[in-house]
């Protein structure tokens, strides 16, 4: 019986219903727009917090100093006592990566320990009396003036000031030297 009325079924041709439509009324047409508008005030409320977050941290970061004292990239201070005479060699601070000498014309200054030529760590030769890089053969005098050799320019130095009775050195500001061609301290030619 039950067979019978499967057959019977699967035997009539499948007619598709009719399609209604259903036109939405105006609470519905007003509520979706109300959906689309809030979704954009959202976003764009989103956007622009991003934007103020973005711009505070980049103002931070401009304001507070990134680096600490006793850091390369922040200063660095050395009590004026501490500070050699004129005569004496210069003294390596390796955690600032620079060498202080004390100078007749310029006082105190703080050379930076990377060669101007192409970046070697140049090295203060005792029995020559001024800095030697041992890569290409570039010289320096005490005071950091080019002598001889590739590099372009005297060493690089940073700004010296005085606080308290303390020298502040800023290794995060390098000053470039003097091109070689105007080095007080350059070999006469041979
Ligand atoms: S890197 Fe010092 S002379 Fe070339």
């Amino acid at each position: 019986m039950a067979d019978n009325q499967a057959e019977a079924v699967a035997s009539q041709p499948f007619v598709a219903p009719p399609m209604v439509y259903v036109e939405e009324t105006p609470e519905q047409k007003a509520r979706k727009q109300m959906n689309r508008r809030e979704f954009l005030t959202y976003a764009w409320g989103a956007a622009l917090g991003v934007l103020v977050l973005e711009t505070g941290a980049a103002m931070f970061g401009f304001m507070y100093p990134r680096f600490k004292a006793g850091e390369f990239g922040g200063n660095f201070f050395v009590p004026l006592s501490a500070l050699p005479s004129t005569d004496a060699p210069p003294q390596a601070e390796t955690a600032g990566k620079f060498w202080l000498v004390n100078t007749v014309d310029d006082g105190p200054k703080a050379l930076y320990m990377v060669c101007t030529h192409l970046g070697c760590l140049y090295k203060w030769e005792p029995s020559n009396n001024r800095f030697e890089c041992p890569c290409h053969g570039s010289k320096f005098s005490r005071e950091g003036f080019y002598i001889e050799g590739p590099a372009p320019r005297s060493l690089d130095t940073f700004p010296i000031t005085e606080e308290a009775g303390q020298l502040v050195i800023n290794t995060g500001k390098k000053i470039l030297g003097e091109p070689a061609t105007v080095s007080p301290a350059v070999a006469a030619p041979a």
